[in-house]
Parts: structure tokens; sequence; C-alpha cells
């Protein structure tokens, strides 16, 4: 699998050599009687640095296809949000054979962010889909997957990450036979590299280690359904080949991995540990500087030096609410146990959260030599809007019903001269 490497690059790849036209975009005879097509995922007038356009040259136009008709009722719109803390546990994967698109389970969401969980058991066969909604940040807990796009081709196994743009179709397949993870759907501006700040100008995820794919291409013809999530909803309809004919395409509106184990954390050598913004991989910026419409946040192995200090997560309550996953492992505020991978908490906004009596108990405690958190990966989609949960979220068995018992049972504190 070949890759080009850099985050919003402006990539040129062609599968058949000459099929990329040279300084132009749209030449009067492209190669081969080739089609071009521009792409863009944003304005065509946003600011250059956020400018999104890809130019794709394919077998076919993307034009040629039936009327869109409706799919199936996604059946799980949002609620009121309540100020409940929710926890779930990890979907278990579907007895039928049951593809990726078929396989997604909305969660939770607001008018920014929605987000999925997914178990899939079968390669989608013959079968496309798009989101025009928004773009996709897909997240693998278990089971690798081969993601075939307009653009390349893509392997993301488990402790990677793959974002697709908006509107870009792709298929998934399933390499190890089943799969489960995360997706959060991004409404709003498309995820970028945070500011570095003070840190400077290397750090936390380097631009270098996204990888995008190079242009591949399959001139299949015959029936080939193209799914398309559109305005909340599911539609269907069905081409006379497969939408993945691009033979050539340059632009910077383009899929890429990226491996979490490349993350360059970053934290206190002092006292302390600093805000878990730290660990933001990509953010989705809102029009408010620093307020972001989603954080992608992790939570990786690394040292933790810090001296006199609570090192993990503190007691908190955030202006921002928080919606959290376990790739791997065990994350370092829920040591008594519940937040399992491929589990799925949620905070909302100014609803206290952090350690439970077991990890409270055990920071308290320990011995502050340096101390690695080994093979673990928690995440978080952070957003500036309340997150609701979908009706299935709160209806579904795999809601704990005793979340709020792990923050029981702490002493009380005891002030001199007191009983
Ligand atoms: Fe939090």
């Amino acid at each position: 699998m070949d890759y080009q490497t850099g985050f919003g690059n402006h990539f040129a790849s062609e599968a058949v050599p000459g099929a990329l036209p040279v300084g132009r975009n749209s030449p009067q005879k492209p190669s081969f009687g080739l089609y071009a097509e521009q792409f863009s995922t944003t304005a065509f007038t946003a600011p250059r640095d956020h400018n999104r356009r890809s130019w794709l040259y394919r077998l076919r136009p993307a034009t040629s296809h039936a009327a869109f008709r409706p799919l199936r009722p996604v059946p799980a719109p949002l609620t009121p949000a309540s100020p409940n803390r929710l926890r779930w546990s990890p979907l278990a994967l579907p007895d039928a054979p049951t593809d990726w698109i078929d396989g997604l389970v909305p969660c939770a969401g607001n008018e920014g962010v929605l987000i999925h969980f997914y178990a899939a058991t079968a390669s989608m066969n013959r079968r496309a889909v798009q989101f025009s909604d928004g773009e996709v940040l897909i997240v693998p807990q278990q089971g690798a997957l081969r993601i075939v796009t307009e653009l390349g081709l893509m392997d993301v196994p488990p402790g990677h990450v793959a974002l697709i743009p908006a509107g870009l179709r792709f298929r998934i397949e399933l390499p190890d036979g089943t799969a489960r993870g995360y997706v959060c759907e991004n409404l709003a501006a498309p995820f970028r590299l945070p500011d570095l700040g003070p840190i400077g100008s290397n750090g936390l995820a380097n631009p270098r280690d996204f990888e995008t794919p190079v242009a591949w291409f399959e001139d299949v013809d015959g029936e080939y359904e193209l799914v398309q999530k559109f305005d909340g909803q599911l539609w269907t309809t069905t081409l006379t080949h497969s939408p993945f004919d691009v033979v050539a395409w340059h632009g910077n509106s383009a899929p890429y991995r990226y491996d979490l184990a490349r993350f360059n954390t970053i934290g206190s050598i002092s006292f302390d540990h600093p805000d878990p913004s730290i660990f933001t991989v990509l953010t989705s910026p809102s029009d408010t500087p620093g307020t972001a419409n989603c954080d992608f946040v992790i939570f990786p192995p690394r040292w933790m030096v810090a001296e006199d200090t609570f090192r993990p997560p503190w007691f908190h309550r955030n202006v921002m609410s928080e919606f959290m996953g376990l790739v791997r492992g065990v994350y370092d505020a829920k040591e008594g146990g519940g937040f399992a991978p491929g589990g799925a908490s949620l905070h909302n906004r100014f609803n206290g959260h952090g350690p439970d009596v077991d990890s409270h108990a055990k920071a308290t405690a320990a011995d502050l030599k340096p101390a690695r958190i080994e093979d673990t990966m928690a995440f978080m989609f952070e957003s500036r809007h309340i997150i609701r949960p979908t009706a299935w979220a709160l209806a579904t068995p795999l809601l704990q019903d005793d979340y709020d018992d792990c923050w029981q049972g702490f002493a009380k504190a005891a002030l001199p001269g007191a009983d």
C-alpha cells in the first residue's frame, strides 16, 4: 500500500502514466477521454490556508446514476440531553452478516458532530457510501479496516484513525472478518492540526505522519449500490459500474490515515499536569477562537513524572462536553472497571467527573517515582455544544445504570478539630 505524506498537502497521483494533466485542471480533452471533476470540501472562496479541493480524472462522470430513494429510516433521533453522566458497555458483534454501513449505530450528537458506534462482520460488497453532511473520522477499536476510496486505498488497523472527507465515496472491507469501533461525523469545519503556541514548531501530531493514498481505480461494470447519508437520512441509488474509477487526481481534499503511536505526547516535567488539550490530535474550530466544534484528543502510553502531583485526570467540571471511548487497555481515571475497550462515556457540560474511588485511592497513595502508563489508548471527542444521546443510546441495555456509583464512597476531608 503506497501513501503520500503530509497534512493538507497538494498531492498529485496517477495510476496510469499520462493520466494527470500538466499545468491545467480541465483541459479540453483530458488524456484517454477521462472526465475531469472538481471535488470541493470548502466553499470556493474559503481563505487559502483552509481552502480544500481536488481535481479527479475518472472513467465516467460521477453524475451518471438514477434518482436516490430512501434506504431505511435512521432510527435514532437525538433526544433532549440530561445532565446525567452516562456510560455504555461495548456493542456486541452482530450474528448475521452485517457490513460497516449497516453496522453503524448513532449514539450521540449535536449541531456540530454525530457520534456512532459500529460493529460489522462482512465487507461492503458492490456497495459504496458517501457522507454528504460532514467528514467522517473513523477510530477502529477491534479488527482492521481496508478503506477503498475514490482517491485510493488505506489499511487502517486499531491504533490508527482514518478521515474521509465529506462527499467522498468509499467502501470498507474487513480483512480480519469482523470490526468494531467509533465514528465522529463532523458536521462543521473540517478537522485540522491544532496551533502549537509556545510548544513551538514540533510536537503533538506532526504533519509528515499523516498518510494519504495514491491513485487507485477499478474498472468494474455491473450493478453497484451507492448509499448516501444526506440531511441525517440514508438514501440509495444504483450505478452501472464501480464508483472507484478515478485514474488520477491532484489536490488537498483527500482522505488520510494517522498512526496514533506517532503522537508526540507532551506533559509536565515539574508539577501538575496540563489540561487535556495538550493531547489534541485534530481540531474542528468554531467561530470562537479556542472553542472547538470538536477536538479529537487521545490518552496514549506515556511517562508520568510530575512531583507532588495528583497524576490521573483531576476532578473537573467544564464548559465543554466530552464523549470518551477506549481502543485498548485501561484509562487512568477509571481503574475501578466499567469503562471497557469498545465502550464509551458521556460527560456533558459542567457535570462533575474525574477519577473513580479506586483510581483516587491509588493515585493519592502512590510513590511518585517516574512511572510509565503502558498499553492504553483512550480518546475523547470534545465539543462546545451539549452532546445529546440518541433514543437508541438511552434504551439499549448497554447503558450502565450504576455509573454514578463509581463516585460514591469518598471519605470526607478531616479538618483539624472536627469530630
Ligand atoms: Fe473530562
